[in-house]
């Protein structure tokens, strides 16, 4: 059973769904947010989970990350689950959680990185979008890929039609993924994801 922290910024759909896929390989122990009423702190206090609010502001990133990793320390995490969390977090901290932090994107990586995916893929006139979970690395949205999940794009599709339904299957998606990342079935190896059945 690993012990979880999930870092958010916001409503925590993702989140909703990590609490509500719990087994016997991951136990989350702690949500932290950055932003004061975020909609998901609310989500872990019905769900009795330990919550903190750490604002980052008037903060150097150095010192925010400094505070979360002493706050996910003194929690005992293993890992740190990134959902919804939109602050970019330093070389420091990544690399002090190296193979135990992982975030979800919504594009199909290594495509589309960074924001606004969903009006440049529409942009673009994709026929395909989907989510991705990777192993988090210094620099943004690079990271290997753990799973990935695509969704047609339709013709017409808005930002908001093709985000929810990314969004739906990111709620299948990050379970899953973590799952594999708890039960010890992918680790971060030499800057790639490595399997084992
Ligand atoms: C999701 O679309 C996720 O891919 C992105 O931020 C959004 C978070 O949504 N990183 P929620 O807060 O989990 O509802």
């Amino acid at each position: 059973m690993k012990r979880v922290a999930v870092l958010i910024s916001g409503r925590g759909s993702n989140l909703g769904a990590l609490i509500a896929a719990q087994d016997a390989s991951y136990k989350i122990i702690l949500v932290i947010s950055n932003v004061e009423g975020a909609g998901g702190l609310e989500k872990a206090q019905q769900a009795g989970i330990a919550t903190a609010v750490i604002p980052h502001g008037g903060k150097s990133r150095e010192d925010f990350d400094a505070e979360m990793d002493a706050a996910l320390r003194a929690a005992g995490a293993e890992l740190v689950v990134l959902a919804g969390f939109m602050r970019i977090l330093s070389d420091g901290f990544v690399r002090g959680w190296e193979g135990q932090l992982i975030n979800i994107h919504p594009s199909l990586l290594p495509a589309y990185k960074g924001t606004r995916v969903h009006e440049r893929v529409l942009a673009a006139h994709e026929s395909e979008s989907g989510a991705s979970v990777h192993f988090v690395v210094p620099e943004l949205d690079a990271g290997p890929v753990i799973a990935q999940t695509s969704v047609p794009v339709h013709a017409d599709d808005t930002p908001e039609t093709l985000a929810d339904r990314v969004l739906s299957v990111e709620h299948t998606l990050y379970p899953h993924a973590l799952k594999l990342l708890a039960n010890g079935k992918v680790r971060l190896e030499k800057g790639a994801a490595a399997f084992t059945a």
